[in-house]
Protein backbone atom coordinates (compact mmCIF):
# COMPACT_ATOMS: atom_id res chain seq x y z
CA UNK A 1 0.00 0.00 0.00
CA UNK A 2 1.11 3.75 -0.99
CA UNK A 3 0.98 5.99 1.67
CA UNK A 4 2.29 9.08 -0.05
CA UNK A 5 -0.38 11.53 0.96
CA UNK A 6 -0.46 10.25 4.17
CA UNK A 7 1.08 12.25 7.79
CA UNK A 8 1.37 10.14 10.55
CA UNK A 9 1.11 12.28 13.90
CA UNK A 10 1.73 10.59 17.14
CA UNK A 11 0.76 13.20 20.12
CA UNK A 12 3.56 12.56 22.87
CA UNK A 13 4.02 16.15 24.53
CA UNK A 14 1.59 15.26 27.76
CA UNK A 15 3.24 14.87 31.44
CA UNK A 16 0.77 11.77 32.42
CA UNK A 17 -0.41 12.94 35.63
CA UNK A 18 -1.69 9.99 36.63
CA UNK A 19 1.09 8.43 36.39
CA UNK A 20 2.85 10.25 39.41
CA UNK A 21 6.50 10.49 37.58
CA UNK A 22 9.00 12.90 37.36
CA UNK A 23 9.86 10.66 33.54
CA UNK A 24 7.52 11.94 30.63
CA UNK A 25 4.19 9.40 30.13
CA UNK A 26 5.66 8.14 27.21
CA UNK A 27 8.93 7.38 28.12
CA UNK A 28 7.70 4.79 30.71
CA UNK A 29 8.51 0.68 29.39
CA UNK A 30 6.19 -2.22 28.83
CA UNK A 31 7.02 -5.18 26.84
CA UNK A 32 10.63 -4.19 27.06
CA UNK A 33 10.34 -0.44 25.01
CA UNK A 34 9.22 2.69 25.67
CA UNK A 35 5.91 3.17 25.03
CA UNK A 36 6.37 6.00 22.04
CA UNK A 37 8.60 3.79 20.05
CA UNK A 38 5.97 0.64 20.38
CA UNK A 39 3.81 3.46 18.50
CA UNK A 40 6.25 4.71 15.96
CA UNK A 41 7.69 1.19 15.24
CA UNK A 42 4.15 0.20 14.67
CA UNK A 43 3.80 3.01 12.13
CA UNK A 44 6.92 2.48 10.24
CA UNK A 45 5.48 -0.34 7.58
CA UNK A 46 3.12 2.25 6.67
CA UNK A 47 5.56 4.11 5.03
CA UNK A 48 3.96 7.31 5.21
CA UNK A 49 5.45 10.98 3.83
CA UNK A 50 5.94 12.31 7.15
CA UNK A 51 6.14 10.78 10.95
CA UNK A 52 6.22 13.21 13.17
CA UNK A 53 5.70 13.06 17.10
CA UNK A 54 4.24 15.91 19.12
CA UNK A 55 6.60 16.39 21.74
CA UNK A 56 6.43 18.61 25.25
CA UNK A 57 7.71 17.06 27.96
CA UNK A 58 11.28 16.22 28.30
CA UNK A 59 11.51 16.51 24.82
CA UNK A 60 15.02 15.88 24.13
CA UNK A 61 14.93 12.21 25.91
CA UNK A 62 11.49 11.53 23.60
CA UNK A 63 13.89 12.96 20.32
CA UNK A 64 16.73 10.52 21.50
CA UNK A 65 14.01 7.74 21.30
CA UNK A 66 12.34 8.59 18.10
CA UNK A 67 14.80 10.46 15.67
CA UNK A 68 16.77 6.76 15.43
CA UNK A 69 13.61 5.22 13.75
CA UNK A 70 13.39 8.45 11.34
CA UNK A 71 10.85 10.25 12.71
CA UNK A 72 11.20 14.07 13.33
CA UNK A 73 9.88 15.83 16.30
CA UNK A 74 7.70 19.32 16.94
CA UNK A 75 7.51 21.30 19.83
CA UNK A 76 3.81 21.68 21.54
CA UNK A 77 4.69 24.34 24.42
CA UNK A 78 2.23 24.78 26.75
CA UNK A 79 0.58 21.45 25.98
CA UNK A 80 -3.08 23.16 25.61
CA UNK A 81 -4.95 19.57 24.63
CA UNK A 82 -4.81 17.12 22.04
CA UNK A 83 -6.84 19.78 19.55
CA UNK A 84 -4.25 21.96 20.12
CA UNK A 85 -1.38 19.41 19.78
CA UNK A 86 -2.06 18.30 15.97
CA UNK A 87 -2.62 22.13 15.35
CA UNK A 88 0.95 22.61 16.39
CA UNK A 89 2.15 19.57 13.89
CA UNK A 90 0.57 21.36 11.09
CA UNK A 91 3.55 23.18 9.90
CA UNK A 92 5.29 20.15 9.48
CA UNK A 93 3.09 18.19 7.37
CA UNK A 94 4.04 18.93 3.83
CA UNK A 95 1.32 18.15 1.38
CA UNK A 96 -0.15 15.40 3.04
CA UNK A 97 -3.53 14.53 2.21
CA UNK A 98 -4.58 12.67 5.08
CA UNK A 99 -3.45 12.05 8.89
CA UNK A 100 -3.27 9.60 10.84
CA UNK A 101 -3.41 10.88 14.72
CA UNK A 102 -2.44 7.93 17.35
CA UNK A 103 -1.86 8.84 21.29
CA UNK A 104 1.64 8.44 22.42
CA UNK A 105 0.26 5.90 24.94
CA UNK A 106 -1.48 3.22 23.25
CA UNK A 107 1.34 0.95 22.22
CA UNK A 108 -0.63 -1.99 21.54
CA UNK A 109 -1.78 -1.58 18.21
CA UNK A 110 -0.71 -3.26 15.28
CA UNK A 111 0.14 -1.96 12.07
CA UNK A 112 -2.16 -4.28 10.36
CA UNK A 113 -5.53 -2.93 12.37
CA UNK A 114 -3.93 0.43 10.93
CA UNK A 115 -3.50 -0.60 7.21
CA UNK A 116 -7.24 -1.38 7.81
CA UNK A 117 -8.38 2.38 9.74
CA UNK A 118 -6.73 4.07 6.32
CA UNK A 119 -8.02 1.43 3.71
CA UNK A 120 -12.01 2.25 5.81
CA UNK A 121 -11.43 5.89 5.23
CA UNK A 122 -10.23 6.13 2.02
CA UNK A 123 -13.11 3.41 0.41
CA UNK A 124 -15.54 5.55 2.53
CA UNK A 125 -14.46 8.80 1.46
CA UNK A 126 -14.83 10.00 5.32
CA UNK A 127 -13.29 13.30 6.85
CA UNK A 128 -12.91 11.21 9.92
CA UNK A 129 -12.30 7.54 10.78
CA UNK A 130 -12.14 6.64 14.35
CA UNK A 131 -10.94 3.37 15.72
CA UNK A 132 -12.98 1.90 18.46
CA UNK A 133 -13.48 -0.75 21.07
CA UNK A 134 -16.13 -2.45 22.69
CA UNK A 135 -15.18 -3.42 26.24
CA UNK A 136 -16.56 -4.43 29.62
CA UNK A 137 -15.29 -1.17 31.29
CA UNK A 138 -15.54 1.90 29.34
CA UNK A 139 -14.46 3.54 32.59
CA UNK A 140 -11.90 6.51 31.54
CA UNK A 141 -12.03 6.57 27.39
CA UNK A 142 -13.92 8.80 25.56
CA UNK A 143 -17.42 7.56 24.26
CA UNK A 144 -19.30 7.25 20.99
CA UNK A 145 -21.85 8.45 20.13
CA UNK A 146 -23.46 7.01 17.08
CA UNK A 147 -26.42 8.65 14.56
CA UNK A 148 -26.79 5.40 12.64
CA UNK A 149 -25.51 1.81 12.45
CA UNK A 150 -22.21 3.24 10.37
CA UNK A 151 -22.59 7.43 11.32
CA UNK A 152 -21.02 8.60 14.50
CA UNK A 153 -22.12 12.36 15.80
CA UNK A 154 -19.66 12.62 18.78
CA UNK A 155 -16.95 11.43 21.17
CA UNK A 156 -18.18 12.30 24.86
CA UNK A 157 -14.90 12.73 26.82
CA UNK A 158 -15.49 10.91 30.64
CA UNK A 159 -15.97 13.89 32.08
CA UNK A 160 -18.94 15.07 29.94
CA UNK A 161 -20.70 11.85 29.73
CA UNK A 162 -24.95 11.73 30.15
CA UNK A 163 -26.03 9.27 32.39
CA UNK A 164 -27.53 7.55 29.21
CA UNK A 165 -23.96 7.77 27.70
CA UNK A 166 -22.20 6.13 30.61
CA UNK A 167 -23.75 2.84 29.51
CA UNK A 168 -22.26 3.00 25.83
CA UNK A 169 -19.15 0.33 25.85
CA UNK A 170 -17.95 1.86 22.49
CA UNK A 171 -15.09 3.59 23.36
CA UNK A 172 -12.33 6.07 21.28
CA UNK A 173 -8.83 4.68 20.95
CA UNK A 174 -7.89 8.28 20.20
CA UNK A 175 -6.63 6.54 17.08
CA UNK A 176 -8.15 8.33 14.03
CA UNK A 177 -7.58 8.82 10.15
CA UNK A 178 -8.68 12.16 9.06
CA UNK A 179 -8.52 14.07 5.58
CA UNK A 180 -7.09 17.25 6.39
CA UNK A 181 -9.26 19.94 4.78
CA UNK A 182 -12.06 18.50 6.99
CA UNK A 183 -9.91 18.47 9.95
CA UNK A 184 -8.00 22.02 9.72
CA UNK A 185 -11.45 24.33 9.40
CA UNK A 186 -13.07 22.06 12.20
CA UNK A 187 -10.94 22.12 14.90
CA UNK A 188 -10.53 25.87 14.24
CA UNK A 189 -14.56 26.37 15.52
CA UNK A 190 -13.62 23.68 18.48
CA UNK A 191 -13.47 25.78 22.15
CA UNK A 192 -11.89 24.83 25.17
CA UNK A 193 -15.23 24.07 27.11
CA UNK A 194 -13.85 21.60 29.63
CA UNK A 195 -12.54 21.63 32.96
CA UNK A 196 -9.09 21.60 32.10
CA UNK A 197 -9.61 24.35 29.03
CA UNK A 198 -7.77 22.27 26.82
CA UNK A 199 -9.00 21.93 23.09
CA UNK A 200 -10.17 18.47 22.60
CA UNK A 201 -9.06 16.73 19.41
CA UNK A 202 -12.49 14.58 20.25
CA UNK A 203 -14.92 17.70 19.98
CA UNK A 204 -13.90 18.22 15.91
CA UNK A 205 -15.80 14.99 15.61
CA UNK A 206 -19.22 16.48 16.71
CA UNK A 207 -18.08 19.88 14.14
CA UNK A 208 -17.39 17.61 11.31
CA UNK A 209 -20.76 15.32 11.87
CA UNK A 210 -22.87 18.35 12.74
CA UNK A 211 -21.76 19.94 9.10
CA UNK A 212 -22.78 16.78 7.83
CA UNK A 213 -19.45 14.89 6.99
CA UNK A 214 -19.44 11.44 6.99
CA UNK A 215 -17.68 10.02 10.34
CA UNK A 216 -16.90 6.40 10.85
CA UNK A 217 -15.98 3.98 13.15
CA UNK A 218 -13.93 0.95 12.71
CA UNK A 219 -14.27 -1.22 15.74
CA UNK A 220 -10.83 -3.26 16.47
CA UNK A 221 -11.28 -6.78 16.44
CA UNK A 222 -8.84 -7.34 19.70
CA UNK A 223 -10.08 -4.54 22.08
CA UNK A 224 -6.68 -4.99 23.93
CA UNK A 225 -4.80 -3.19 21.03
CA UNK A 226 -6.38 0.19 22.47
CA UNK A 227 -5.62 0.43 25.92
CA UNK A 228 -4.36 3.21 27.00
CA UNK A 229 -1.63 3.71 29.61
CA UNK A 230 -2.61 6.63 32.26
CA UNK A 231 -2.11 4.42 35.21
CA UNK A 232 0.78 2.58 36.42
CA UNK A 233 -2.20 -0.19 36.34
CA UNK A 234 -2.57 0.64 32.35
CA UNK A 235 1.36 -0.04 32.40
CA UNK A 236 1.19 -3.03 34.07
CA UNK A 237 -1.55 -4.41 32.02
CA UNK A 238 -0.21 -3.39 28.72
CA UNK A 239 2.93 -4.94 29.60
CA UNK A 240 1.42 -8.09 30.64
CA UNK A 241 0.10 -8.66 26.91
CA UNK A 242 3.41 -7.66 25.26
CA UNK A 243 5.02 -10.14 27.10
CA UNK A 244 1.79 -12.29 26.10
CA UNK A 245 2.28 -12.13 22.57
CA UNK A 246 5.62 -12.16 22.48
CA UNK A 247 6.17 -15.48 24.36
CA UNK A 248 3.01 -17.07 21.60
CA UNK A 249 5.66 -15.66 19.02
CA UNK A 250 8.65 -18.02 20.16
CA UNK A 251 6.08 -21.24 21.23
CA UNK A 252 4.50 -20.98 17.45
CA UNK A 253 8.25 -20.90 16.44
CA UNK A 254 9.15 -24.12 18.16
CA UNK A 255 10.24 -23.26 21.53
CA UNK A 256 9.07 -24.75 24.53
CA UNK A 257 8.51 -21.98 27.51
CA UNK A 258 7.07 -23.86 31.03
CA UNK A 259 4.53 -21.86 33.48
CA UNK A 260 4.43 -19.49 30.52
CA UNK A 261 3.06 -16.59 32.27
CA UNK A 262 6.19 -16.57 34.44
CA UNK A 263 8.62 -15.88 31.82
CA UNK A 264 9.60 -12.20 30.52
CA UNK A 265 11.40 -11.99 27.24
CA UNK A 266 11.87 -8.74 25.17
CA UNK A 267 10.78 -7.87 21.82
CA UNK A 268 14.12 -8.07 20.05
CA UNK A 269 15.47 -12.03 21.75
CA UNK A 270 15.05 -15.06 19.37
CA UNK A 271 15.22 -18.62 19.98
CA UNK A 272 15.87 -21.61 18.05
CA UNK A 273 13.87 -24.47 17.96
CA UNK A 274 13.35 -27.45 20.58
CA UNK A 275 14.93 -24.76 22.87
CA UNK A 276 13.42 -24.83 26.45
CA UNK A 277 13.04 -22.17 28.94
CA UNK A 278 12.39 -22.99 32.03
CA UNK A 279 9.85 -21.15 35.10
CA UNK A 280 11.03 -17.84 36.36
CA UNK A 281 13.65 -16.76 33.53
CA UNK A 282 14.01 -13.71 31.82
CA UNK A 283 15.61 -13.25 28.34
CA UNK A 284 16.06 -9.12 28.07
CA UNK A 285 17.97 -7.11 24.90
CA UNK A 286 19.39 -8.63 22.18
CA UNK A 287 19.72 -11.86 23.47
CA UNK A 288 19.71 -14.59 20.82
CA UNK A 289 19.49 -18.38 21.78
CA UNK A 290 20.70 -21.25 19.85
CA UNK A 291 18.35 -24.45 18.99
CA UNK A 292 17.65 -27.39 21.80
CA UNK A 293 19.39 -25.17 24.62
CA UNK A 294 17.82 -25.15 27.90
CA UNK A 295 17.66 -22.05 30.30
CA UNK A 296 16.64 -23.45 33.42
CA UNK A 297 14.80 -21.48 36.13
CA UNK A 298 15.58 -18.27 37.63
CA UNK A 299 18.15 -17.34 35.22
CA UNK A 300 18.58 -14.18 33.72
CA UNK A 301 20.30 -13.14 30.13
CA UNK A 302 20.60 -10.02 29.04
CA UNK A 303 22.00 -9.49 25.44
CA UNK A 304 23.55 -12.62 25.41
CA UNK A 305 24.46 -14.65 22.36
CA UNK A 306 23.85 -18.77 22.56
CA UNK A 307 24.88 -21.15 20.39
CA UNK A 308 23.27 -24.63 19.95
CA UNK A 309 23.06 -27.01 22.69
CA UNK A 310 23.98 -24.69 25.45
CA UNK A 311 22.77 -25.01 29.15
CA UNK A 312 22.32 -22.75 31.34
CA UNK A 313 22.03 -24.49 34.76
CA UNK A 314 19.23 -22.58 37.25
CA UNK A 315 19.74 -19.13 38.55
CA UNK A 316 22.90 -17.58 36.53
CA UNK A 317 23.16 -14.12 35.40
CA UNK A 318 24.53 -13.41 31.71
CA UNK A 319 25.39 -9.95 30.70
CA UNK A 320 26.66 -9.61 26.82
CA UNK A 321 27.99 -12.34 26.57
CA UNK A 322 28.89 -15.21 23.93
CA UNK A 323 27.95 -18.72 24.85
CA UNK A 324 29.38 -21.13 21.99
CA UNK A 325 27.58 -24.91 21.08
CA UNK A 326 27.48 -27.12 24.10
CA UNK A 327 28.69 -24.79 26.54
CA UNK A 328 27.21 -25.81 30.34
CA UNK A 329 26.90 -22.73 32.90
CA UNK A 330 25.72 -22.70 36.54
CA UNK A 331 23.60 -23.51 38.38
CA UNK A 332 24.53 -19.88 40.21
CA UNK A 333 27.31 -18.57 37.27
CA UNK A 334 27.61 -14.97 37.13
CA UNK A 335 28.71 -13.72 33.62
CA UNK A 336 29.38 -10.11 33.56
CA UNK A 337 29.80 -8.12 30.21
CA UNK A 338 32.31 -9.36 27.54
CA UNK A 339 32.66 -12.93 27.40
CA UNK A 340 32.94 -15.15 25.40
CA UNK A 341 33.20 -19.35 26.29
CA UNK A 342 34.21 -21.42 23.32
CA UNK A 343 32.60 -24.77 22.13
CA UNK A 344 32.14 -27.21 24.99
CA UNK A 345 33.30 -25.28 27.78
CA UNK A 346 31.56 -25.57 31.37
CA UNK A 347 31.71 -22.74 34.13
CA UNK A 348 30.40 -24.10 37.72
CA UNK A 349 28.59 -23.19 40.37
CA UNK A 350 29.62 -19.78 42.16
CA UNK A 351 31.89 -18.67 38.78
CA UNK A 352 32.14 -14.55 38.44
CA UNK A 353 33.58 -13.81 35.20
CA UNK A 354 34.50 -10.53 33.51
CA UNK A 355 36.06 -9.66 30.04
CA UNK A 356 37.03 -13.24 29.75
CA UNK A 357 37.44 -15.77 27.01
CA UNK A 358 37.48 -19.26 28.24
CA UNK A 359 38.55 -22.06 25.24
CA UNK A 360 37.16 -25.09 24.33
CA UNK A 361 36.42 -27.96 26.46
CA UNK A 362 37.79 -25.82 29.26
CA UNK A 363 36.16 -26.38 32.72
CA UNK A 364 35.63 -23.90 35.60
CA UNK A 365 34.09 -25.89 37.81
CA UNK A 366 33.48 -23.98 41.22
CA UNK A 367 33.82 -20.76 43.26
CA UNK A 368 36.42 -18.56 41.05
CA UNK A 369 36.93 -15.40 39.72
CA UNK A 370 38.30 -14.61 36.16
CA UNK A 371 38.58 -11.04 35.25
CA UNK A 372 40.64 -9.36 32.17
CA UNK A 373 41.58 -13.68 31.07
CA UNK A 374 42.01 -15.70 28.50
CA UNK A 375 41.77 -19.21 28.69
CA UNK A 376 43.38 -21.83 26.43
CA UNK A 377 41.42 -25.39 25.84
CA UNK A 378 41.45 -28.30 27.49
CA UNK A 379 42.35 -25.88 31.05
CA UNK A 380 41.12 -26.73 34.18
CA UNK A 381 40.69 -24.04 36.64
CA UNK A 382 40.19 -25.59 40.16
CA UNK A 383 37.81 -24.51 43.08
CA UNK A 384 38.88 -20.97 44.31
CA UNK A 385 41.11 -19.55 42.01
CA UNK A 386 40.76 -15.79 41.95
CA UNK A 387 42.70 -13.69 39.23
CA UNK A 388 43.62 -10.23 40.72
CA UNK A 389 43.29 -8.04 38.22
CA UNK A 390 42.68 -5.06 40.10
CA UNK A 391 45.22 -2.95 42.00
CA UNK A 392 42.79 -0.14 42.92
CA UNK A 393 43.63 1.92 39.83
CA UNK A 394 44.18 -0.12 36.76
CA UNK A 395 43.35 -3.56 35.46
CA UNK A 396 45.61 -6.07 34.01
CA UNK A 397 45.28 -9.12 31.73
CA UNK A 398 45.89 -12.65 32.86
CA UNK A 399 47.12 -15.34 30.21
CA UNK A 400 46.59 -19.25 31.00
CA UNK A 401 47.33 -21.58 28.45
CA UNK A 402 45.97 -24.74 26.91
CA UNK A 403 45.73 -27.79 29.20
CA UNK A 404 47.19 -26.09 31.99
CA UNK A 405 45.70 -27.14 35.49
CA UNK A 406 45.40 -24.60 37.85
CA UNK A 407 45.25 -26.09 41.74
CA UNK A 408 42.70 -24.99 43.96
CA UNK A 409 42.26 -21.64 45.91
CA UNK A 410 45.33 -20.22 43.79
CA UNK A 411 45.48 -16.41 43.42
CA UNK A 412 46.69 -15.48 40.16
CA UNK A 413 48.46 -11.81 40.46
CA UNK A 414 47.81 -9.83 37.26
CA UNK A 415 49.83 -9.46 34.80
CA UNK A 416 50.95 -13.07 34.30
CA UNK A 417 51.08 -15.38 32.17
CA UNK A 418 50.53 -19.56 32.60
CA UNK A 419 52.52 -21.31 29.95
CA UNK A 420 50.88 -24.55 28.18
CA UNK A 421 50.94 -27.82 30.06
CA UNK A 422 51.84 -25.76 33.38
CA UNK A 423 51.04 -26.66 36.46
CA UNK A 424 49.82 -24.71 39.54
CA UNK A 425 50.13 -25.81 43.00
CA UNK A 426 47.30 -25.71 45.00
CA UNK A 427 46.98 -23.05 47.49
CA UNK A 428 49.81 -20.67 45.18
CA UNK A 429 49.93 -17.33 44.74
CA UNK A 430 51.31 -16.70 41.59
CA UNK A 431 53.37 -13.59 40.75
CA UNK A 432 55.50 -14.38 38.13
CA UNK A 433 55.06 -15.95 34.52
CA UNK A 434 55.08 -20.02 35.11
CA UNK A 435 56.74 -21.28 31.23
CA UNK A 436 54.99 -24.27 29.51
CA UNK A 437 54.78 -27.56 31.14
CA UNK A 438 56.22 -26.29 34.60
CA UNK A 439 54.86 -26.63 37.91
CA UNK A 440 54.22 -23.30 39.69
CA UNK A 441 54.23 -23.10 43.00
CA UNK A 442 54.27 -20.17 45.35
CA UNK A 443 53.09 -21.05 48.90
CA UNK A 444 54.72 -21.68 52.35
CA UNK A 445 55.89 -24.97 52.96
CA UNK A 446 54.26 -27.28 55.16
CA UNK A 447 55.87 -28.20 58.51
CA UNK A 448 54.59 -31.15 60.45
CA UNK A 449 55.39 -31.06 64.70
CA UNK A 450 54.41 -34.17 66.18
CA UNK A 451 52.90 -34.28 69.63
CA UNK A 452 52.49 -30.58 69.62
CA UNK A 453 48.51 -31.09 69.48
CA UNK A 454 48.22 -33.16 72.59
CA UNK A 455 50.80 -31.16 74.45
CA UNK A 456 48.69 -27.97 73.69
CA UNK A 457 45.93 -29.80 74.97
CA UNK A 458 47.21 -30.90 78.22
CA UNK A 459 48.68 -27.39 78.88
CA UNK A 460 44.80 -25.79 78.29
CA UNK A 461 43.16 -27.95 80.21
CA UNK A 462 45.74 -27.50 83.02
CA UNK A 463 45.10 -23.25 82.78
CA UNK A 464 41.31 -23.84 82.79
CA UNK A 465 41.10 -26.18 85.82
CA UNK A 466 39.74 -23.90 88.90
CA UNK A 467 42.35 -24.29 91.71
CA UNK A 468 41.51 -26.93 95.01
CA UNK A 469 40.90 -24.54 97.97
CA UNK A 470 38.12 -22.70 96.77
CA UNK A 471 36.81 -25.85 95.08
CA UNK A 472 36.43 -27.61 99.07
CA UNK A 473 34.82 -23.93 100.27
CA UNK A 474 32.48 -23.49 98.07
CA UNK A 475 31.35 -27.33 98.32
CA UNK A 476 31.11 -26.94 102.08
CA UNK A 477 28.79 -23.94 101.51
CA UNK A 478 26.42 -25.42 99.26
CA UNK A 479 25.95 -28.59 101.60
CA UNK A 480 25.12 -26.01 104.30
CA UNK A 481 22.32 -24.47 101.86
CA UNK A 482 21.13 -28.39 101.48
CA UNK A 483 20.79 -29.23 104.99
CA UNK A 484 18.79 -25.79 105.58
CA UNK A 485 16.14 -26.99 103.56
CA UNK A 486 15.66 -30.41 104.56
C1 LIG B 1 -7.75 10.37 25.18
C2 LIG B 1 -9.06 10.78 24.46
C3 LIG B 1 -10.15 9.79 24.86
C4 LIG B 1 -9.71 8.37 24.53
C5 LIG B 1 -8.37 8.05 25.19
C6 LIG B 1 -7.85 6.72 24.66
C7 LIG B 1 -8.97 13.22 24.23
C8 LIG B 1 -9.49 14.51 24.74
N1 LIG B 1 -9.44 12.11 24.83
O1 LIG B 1 -7.97 10.53 26.56
O2 LIG B 1 -11.35 10.08 24.14
O3 LIG B 1 -10.71 7.45 24.94
O4 LIG B 1 -7.39 9.06 24.84
O5 LIG B 1 -6.67 6.35 25.29
O6 LIG B 1 -8.21 13.20 23.28
N2 LIG B 1 -1.15 15.01 24.50
C9 LIG B 1 -0.38 15.96 23.85
N3 LIG B 1 -0.62 17.27 24.10
C10 LIG B 1 -1.59 17.70 24.94
C11 LIG B 1 -2.37 16.73 25.60
C12 LIG B 1 -2.14 15.40 25.35
O7 LIG B 1 0.50 15.63 23.06
O8 LIG B 1 -1.73 18.92 25.09
C13 LIG B 1 -0.89 13.59 24.25
C14 LIG B 1 -0.53 12.82 25.50
O9 LIG B 1 0.88 12.85 25.68
C15 LIG B 1 -1.05 11.42 25.21
C16 LIG B 1 -2.17 11.65 24.22
O10 LIG B 1 -2.06 12.98 23.77
O11 LIG B 1 -0.07 10.61 24.63
C17 LIG B 1 -3.55 11.44 24.86
O12 LIG B 1 -3.65 12.25 26.02
P1 LIG B 1 -4.20 11.69 27.38
O13 LIG B 1 -4.09 12.75 28.39
O14 LIG B 1 -3.62 10.38 27.68
O15 LIG B 1 -5.74 11.50 27.00
P2 LIG B 1 -6.79 10.51 27.66
O16 LIG B 1 -7.34 11.13 28.89
O17 LIG B 1 -6.22 9.16 27.76
MG1 LIG C 1 -4.35 8.41 27.60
Amino acid sequence: MSNYDLAVIVLAAGKGTRLKSSLAKVLHKAGGRTLVEHIVRACEPLKARDRVVVVGHQPEQVAGVIEPLGAVTVLQQPQNGTGHAVQVAKRTLGRAKFALVLPGDAPLVRTETLKALIATHRNGNAAATILSAVVADPSGYGRIVRKSETAVSAIVEESQLTDEQREINEINSAIYCFTLENLWPALAQVKPNNKHRELYLTDAIAVMSGKGETVLAQVAGDSREVLGCNTRADLAEVDRIFREWKRNELMDAGVTIQLPETVLIDPDVTAGEDTVIEAGVQLLGKTKLGARCSVKTGSVLADAVLGDDVTVEPHCVVVQSRLDDRVIIGPFARLRPGNHLKAGARLGNFVEVKKSTIGEGTKVPHLTYLGDTKVGSKTNVGAGTITCNYDGFEKFPTTIGNKVFIGSDSVLVAPVRIGDGAYIAAGSTITENVPADSLGIGRGRQVNKPGWASKKRRELAAATQPKKSSRRRSRKKSNRKTNRRK
